[in-house]
C-alpha cells in the first residue's frame, strides 16, 4: 500500500511539471499579485509603501520552524555560505578595511565592521558574521523567523553580544538608520519582495558614501527556470515547493540600473553554483556562468548624498 502510494506520488510529481511550466511561462506575462485576494496577514514589518508582498508573507511563515533543521528543507540555502562568507569578508577587506586589516594579529576578520543584513531569514549569514566581529543588523518581514534566529544565537551563545534582529519595514527602518552601514547585504531576497525597484531604493540608503552592497538572487533565464524551480523543487526536491518563480527572478542589469540611480557604481557579477546539491552539507562555488544565481557586488559612491531624498 505505502508503495503504491509511492508510486503514485512519483507519477503525480512528473505530471505536474509540464502544469508548473506553464504557469511561470504564463505568469512572465500576467503576474499573479493582481489576483491575489487571499487574506491579509499584518507584520510588524507593515508599511504603507508596499514592499512586503502577502503571497511571500504567507509562504515564509508556513516555513519558520524548519530552518535550522539540518537536512530539512534549507540546507542548501545554508550550505551557500560556503561561498557568499568568504566573498563577504573578502569584500569587506578589499573595499572597506584594505590592508590594515590583516595586520593585526589575532583580530576577527571582522571587527569594526557595520553590516546590515536585510531579509536575514533565520539567521545564516548574520550569525557567522557576528562571530567574525562584525556589528550586524539583521532585518527580516516575517515575526516567526526572527523569534528563531534570535533563540538559535542564544542557544549556541548565552548572552554573548550577537546580531541586532529586526521584525521591520525596509521603508521604515531605512529613514532611521539612513547611511550607518559600511556594507548591505541582500542575499537571496529580491525575489521575495513585493515591488523590487522600491524595495532595492529604499535598501540603498542604508550604505554610507564609500560603503558598498552584495546582492545574490536569480537570473532570468530559461536554464535559471529550469534548474532553480523545475530542477530544485520538482525533480531533486531540495528546496519547498513554489519558492520561486520565474517571473520574480531579476537580470543584473536590472539591478545595476536601479543601483547606478541610487549613486552606485557595480564592480563585479558572479555566478555561484551547487557543488553537490543533495549531500546533507551543499557547497557552493563561483562559477563564470551568471545564468542561473549570481553575485552582485557595488561600492556607493564618496560623493552620494547620505541624507533621504
Ligand atoms: C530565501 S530567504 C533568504 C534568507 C537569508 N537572506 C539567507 O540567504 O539565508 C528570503 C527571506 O526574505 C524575507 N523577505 C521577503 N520579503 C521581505 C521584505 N519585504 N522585507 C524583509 N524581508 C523580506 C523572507 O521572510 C525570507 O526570510
Amino acid at each position: 500500500m505505502a508503495m503504491q502510494g509511492t508510486l503514485l506520488d512519483f507519477i503525480i510529481g512528473w505530471l505536474m511539471i509540464p502544469w508548473r511550466i506553464l504557469q511561470e511561462a504564463y505568469w512572465l506575462y500576467c503576474p499573479p499579485e493582481a489576483h491575489d485576494e487571499g487574506e491579509h496577514i499584518s507584520t510588524p514589518a507593515d508599511s504603507a509603501n508596499g514592499t512586503i508582498d502577502q503571497r511571500e508573507l504567507r509562504h515564509w511563515i508556513h516555513l519558520s520552524q524548519r530552518w535550522w533543521d539540518p537536512e530539512g528543507d534549507f540546507a542548501l540555502l545554508r550550505g551557500f555560505n560556503t561561498c557568499r562568507i568568504p566573498m563577504i569578508v573578502k569584500t569587506y577587506r578589499d573595499l572597506i578595511a584594505g590592508e590594515d586589516a590583516t595586520m593585526v594579529d589575532g583580530a576577527l576578520p571582522l571587527t569594526g565592521a557595520r553590516i546590515i543584513d536585510v531579509g536575514c531569514g533565520a539567521g545564516f549569514v548574520a550569525e557567522p558574521l557576528a562571530e567574525y566581529g562584525a556589528d550586524v543588523t539583521a532585518v527580516d518581514m516575517v515575526p516567526e523567523i526572527i523569534e528563531v534566529a534570535r533563540t538559535h544565537w542564544t542557544d549556541l551563545h548565552g548572552d554573548a553580544k550577537g546580531p541586532e534582529y529586526l521584525c521591520a519595514s525596509v521603508e521604515t527602518l531605512a529613514q532611521q538608520r539612513e547611511g550607518q552601514f559600511d556594507m548591505l547585504l541582500c542575499l537571496e531576497v529580491l525575489d521575495h519582495v513585493g515591488n523590487m525597484p522600491e524595495f532595492l531604493r529604499h535598501c540603498c540608503k542604508f550604505v554610507r558614501p564609500g560603503g558598498c552592497a552584495i546582492f545574490t538572487t536569480f537570473n532570468q533565464t530559461v536554464a535559471a527556470g529550469l534548474l532553480g524551480i523545475i530542477g530544485a523543487e520538482h525533480i531533486l526536491r531540495i528546496v519547498p515547493m513554489h519558492t520561486h518563480h520565474l517571473y520574480r527572478f531579476i537580470k543584473p542589469a536590472v539591478v545595476t540600473n536601479i543601483l547606478t540611480e541610487e549613486g552606485f557604481r557595480t564592480l563585479k557579477v558572479s555566478g555561484c553554483f551547487p557543488v553537490n546539491p543533495l549531500a546533507r552539507r551543499p557547497k557552493w562555488m563561483d562559477i563564470p556562468y551568471t545564468g542561473v544565481t549570481y553575485a552582485l557586488v557595488a561600492v556607493k559612491n564618496e560623493s552620494s548624498p547620505s541624507v533621504m531624498k
